[in-house]
């Protein structure tokens, strides 16, 4: 008798068995029937005895209460999940429109970037006045925003734009490369004529370009550079960051 006390104290507890716990309690004063079919008086007896005492009742009872006190907590947590389970998938939501938003910026992103050398293999120079050098053997020019046959860069876009010239030469001669920006000086790199045998040069420069500003370097008179199959005058430049 014990033991079936327990095993409906313990229904009683399950929410899940809360409706048939109820049935139950009204039906126990019924014939027990033992698992082998008969009758089992004394047993029936004893269910008698402990059916309803007023006080046991009341007991359940107020276990039962308890039961669905706790259930509709459980209840409103539940609730309380779900609102916030969907205020995540929300950000979620939010947050993967961001990052395709960032990949649309990204892929939309202006990509400038160039670089050639003089080409040829031999000297360019001297001549009789300050001469634009054009660098022919162009190996990258993303964007297009490098002209071959004129020399000159003209920025596509406003931003942050980086430039760097290197040069090699004789001797006999001087060499000055000037970098202009409009028609405007903005560096130079040089070595004077003397008695060694090569020189190597450069200048590298960051420069912020309105739109449509032009880049380009200028090879000064009676001066010369020399380029060949190893490539040594080179002419480079790249935007950092669109403003
Ligand atoms: C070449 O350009 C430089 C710098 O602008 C200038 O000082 C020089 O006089 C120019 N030379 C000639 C021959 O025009």
């Amino acid at each position: 008798m014990k033991a079936m006390l327990v095993v409906f104290v313990l229904l009683s507890r399950s929410p899940i068995f809360a409706q048939d716990t109820r049935g139950l309690n009204f039906n126990i004063t019924g014939p027990v029937v033992s698992e082998s079919g008969k009758t089992d008086t004394s047993l029936q007896n004893e269910v008698k005895e402990l059916t309803c005492p007023f006080n046991l009742c009341a007991a359940l009872l107020k276990e039962q209460g308890a039961t669905e006190e706790k259930l509709k907590a459980t209840e409103t947590r539940l609730v309380l999940l779900e609102t916030s389970l969907q205020e995540l998938m929300t950000r979620l939501a939010i947050s993967e429109g961001q990052i395709e938003q960032l990949k649309i910026v990204n892929r939309d992103k202006p990509k400038v970037a160039f670089s050639a050398a003089v080409g040829g293999h031999g000297y360019t120079g001297p001549f009789d006045t300050n001469t634009t050098l054009v660098y022919k053997n162009v190996f990258i020019n993303i964007g297009g925003a490098y002209n071959r046959a004129t020399g000159i860069f003209a920025a596509p876009v406003k931003g942050v734009y980086y430039f760097s010239i290197f040069y090699h030469s004789g001797v006999q001669y001087a060499t000055t490369l000037s970098m202009y920006r409009n028609g405007q000086l903005a560096a130079t790199t040089h070595h004077d004529k003397g008695a060694g045998v090569q020189e190597n040069g450069g200048v590298g420069l960051t420069l912020l370009l309105e739109r449509g500003e032009h880049v380009y370097i200028m090879l000064w008179a009676n001066t010369r550079i020399w380029d060949g199959v190893n490539i040594n005058t080179v002419f480079t430049g790249f935007l950092v960051n669109e403003l």
